[in-house]
């Protein structure tokens, strides 16, 4: 392999240098350990659709990620700890070489958890003399993103495993209930719109598919100060929502069809499915798991629409994305309808996600990080309630299919002005 620096562009990948990298390290990979702990090895080996991966794979791919990309290149004398486990745990990387089928990973019932956890062990030993290198930084800051965005599927792929169980299963403990009744109608935050910079630029890091930093035009729009709640989903199904094709796009009308889609996923009269099994649904909190078509349904029954990215990051300025819920300890993730821009819920947008004009992916194999998933995926935009804390910033450009809905994604309305 090139050398891994070469790899990494400075002004694409910049991590703040007075960041102390090891302390952050220890906290993100303590925290995926922490995540996996209330599982069994059969919990984590659990594999419920192509999508989703187990939750001992994620363990085990974020541990390859660091070994392949920093170990392997920076450490003098490193050999891997088990040559085979490239081949297991790559996951799309061409440049890495032939790899296990993504769908048929619920099938790797060896290496053994606690195989995995001793693998993590001494990658997490090797790597601590590399910690304090300021030129690796902006690789580690990478690794510990990756890791960020790994945690999150994690929860997100075993809470869909186990609600295929009958029997309901929790992982965490039930989180307090929320003692809100449901709100009342959103206000508009207005825009005038304009020439507007958007994309990152400056110190901190960010991933190469958030620059470079560009001027776009808008129209004048507002949106909603607050994402689209239960409540207000309730209405629409109500009022015949998933039974109305003039509501939805061709695509989003066959889906549901296709799919016999009522209700958002996980729902089931008044309860949903939780990571502490299945709970009542709070009527104030956002509405999560739809997919961009129930979204766009929802906004053309509301008399609104779905903003576009632009107008979503032009409109956060001031917001702090370290605010709202979002993850902080393993523990149960549930929207709760905090006010903020970021938290509870991953906001779709009616943006593609293409390459913003001049990108350019990095040399080597992280350059197949981002940029060859730009083709039929939309932004979504903001932070999850699993979404660790300090992972996610205005710039920030999750993506999806437009019929998943596995993740936590909810939305916030826009209209024109
Ligand atoms: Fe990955």
């Amino acid at each position: 392999m090139m050398g891994a620096m070469d790899a990494i562009r400075a002004d694409r990948f910049t991590a703040a240098a007075q960041v102390p990298l090891a302390g952050r390290f220890a906290q993100v990979r303590g925290l995926s350990k922490a995540l996996a702990a209330p599982l069994s090895d059969a919990d984590a080996t659990l594999q419920s659709m192509p999508d989703a991966s187990p939750a001992k794979w994620h363990l085990a791919h974020t541990t390859w990620f660091w070994e392949t990309f920093l170990l392997r290149g920076h450490a003098a004398g490193h050999a891997p700890y088990d040559q085979r486990y490239a081949y297991l745990f790559n996951s799309y990387y061409e440049a890495e070489g032939p790899r296990h089928a993504r769908p048929s990973r619920g099938l790797l019932s060896r290496p053994s958890l606690g195989e995995v956890l001793e693998w993590r062990a001494q990658v997490d030993a090797a790597m601590e003399p590399l910690l304090d290198r300021a030129e690796l930084a902006p690789l580690i800051a990478l690794g510990l993103a990756h890791e960020q965005q790994h945690q999150e599927l994690l929860l997100t792929d075993i809470k869909h495993a186990f609600a295929q169980n009958p029997l309901g299963p929790a992982m965490f403990a039930r989180p307090q209930a929320a003692s809100r009744s449901a709100r009342d109608e959103p206000g508009w935050r207005e825009h005038p719109g304009g020439v507007v910079r958007i994309g990152h630029s400056g110190p901190g890091f960010a991933f190469d598919n958030e620059g470079p930093a560009h001027d776009v035009l808008l129209q004048p729009f507002a949106l909603a100060e607050r994402p689209v709640s239960n409540a207000d989903w309730a209405e629409f199904i109500a009022d015949g929502g998933y039974r109305t094709a003039s509501l939805w796009l061709s695509d989003g009308w066959a889906w549901v069809q296709a799919e016999q889609v009522e209700a958002p996923l996980y729902w089931r009269e008044d309860e949903h499915f939780t990571h502490a099994g299945w709970l009542a649904r709070d009527p104030a909190a956002p509405v999560t798991h739809i997919s961009y078509y129930e979204a766009d349904a929802f906004a053309q029954w509301a008399g609104a629409r779905l903003p576009i990215e632009a107008e979503w990051e032009a409109a956060a300025p001031g917001e702090d994305p370290a605010q709202g819920n979002q993850l902080d300890a393993a523990g149960c993730p549930l929207p709760r309808g905090d006010t903020g821009w970021f938290g509870d819920c991953w906001q779709w947008t009616r943006s593609a996600y293409l390459p913003y004009p001049r990108f350019r992916p990095a040399a080597g194999a992280v350059g197949e990080y981002n940029g060859k998933f730009m083709s039929g995926q939309l932004v979504l935009k903001g932070a999850s309630c699993a979404t660790p804390r300090g992972h996610s910033r205005a710039s920030y450009r999750n993506f999806f299919y437009p019929h998943q809905r596995w993740q936590f994604t909810g939305l916030r309305l826009a209209k024109d002005i």
